[in-house]
């Protein structure tokens, strides 16, 4: 604090009163606007740091709050999608009735991959996105199979599936990919598995480094999806991400982002990915990918 006529207080004691001068005056002032100036300018430092930090943390909670908007509006239309098939499709009529057979064998060449190797018999497997049916399987020689199917729309699909005298071995649950960690334990699953769903997230990111979390340290997680599907789908509803592996690595982009999957999880994970080009019949080429923990 400047005091120019004292006396002045300092911790009780009384000093003797200064002598002040045209001189004392102007140095004081000087030593004064130094400190104010250099004040100042820490504090515009400052806030322009604060300024800068908030900006781009805002950036990124504006672009999960549109993510998520675009999201939910789009999930009316994918709810409405898998109304309409389970109520009238008569091919669905065939896969409800297969769904409801507790023999029906682990369908995915990858699951039973890693089943072939797998050395607990017992093994739980998560299916994120699994929609109305998961369309995992059930069953492999030597294995009991718990299944935990896992979609947002879980509760509209029981209603639908209700309707239709459906009853599944493994019913699908209400939950999001994004908040897998506040439902189920930590290294609780051997598998986690996603459809072509995860490109139909608000976050596919964060859903993917939920499931690794999600699986025991000999665990996996595998992901089949279409390649570029929200090219090919023009960014209509849920189709908000593309999913490819490009030079070995897997990606995941839109027209605002590019995301090189191994580098967002780091050290602690492991991924390989590889392209099923697709055959006669088969509808487009699919993104196949394996993240394990690193040992
Ligand atoms: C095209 S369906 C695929 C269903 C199933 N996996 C299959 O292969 O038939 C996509 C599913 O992803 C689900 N989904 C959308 N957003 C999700 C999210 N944030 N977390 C988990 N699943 C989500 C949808 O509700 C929908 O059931």
């Amino acid at each position: 604090m400047l005091n120019l006529i004292g006396p002045i207080a300092h911790g009780g004691e009384m000093t003797q009163p200064t002598k002040v001068g045209p001189r004392r005056i102007l140095s004081a002032l000087q030593g004064r606007g130094a400190r104010v100036a250099t004040k100042l300018h820490l504090t515009l430092l400052s806030t322009f740091y604060v300024a800068r930090q908030t900006l781009s943390r805002n950036a990124d909670a504006k672009a999960r709050l549109g993510n998520k908007a675009k999201w939910t509006i789009g999930l009316l239309n994918e709810r409405d999608w898998h109304e309409s098939y389970h109520s009238s499709e008569p091919e669905a009529a065939q896969f409800q009735a297969e769904a409801q057979n507790p023999e029906c064998p682990i369908r995915d060449p990858m699951i039973t991959k890693y089943l072939s190797t797998a050395s607990r018999t017992d093994i739980a497997i998560i299916d994120v996105g699994a929609g109305a049916i998961t369309q995992v399987g059930y069953t492999h020689p030597g294995k009991k199979i718990s299944i935990t199917p896992v979609d947002p729309l879980a509760d509209h699909y029981a209603n639908v599936l209700r309707k239709r005298g459906v009853k599944l071995p493994f019913p699908t649950v209400k939950g999001d990919g994004e908040t897998l960690l506040s439902q189920f334990s930590r290294a609780s699953f051997d598998i986690a598995y996603a459809r072509n769903s995860l490109d139909h997230t608000y976050d596919p990111i964060a859903t993917i480094a939920n499931m690794l979390e999600l699986v025991r340290d000999d665990g996996v997680v595998l992901l089949r999806h279409y390649r570029d599907e929200a090219e090919g789908g023009e960014y209509e509803g849920l189709h908000q991400w593309n999913f490819d592996c490009k030079d070995d690595r897997f990606v995941i982009w839109n027209k605002d982002t590019h995301v090189l999957v191994d580098k967002v999880l780091g050290p602690n994970a492991k991924v390989s990915c590889s392209v099923h080009l697709a055959r006669k019949g088969e509808w487009r080429d699919e993104i196949l990918v394996m993240i394990t923990k690193a040992a």
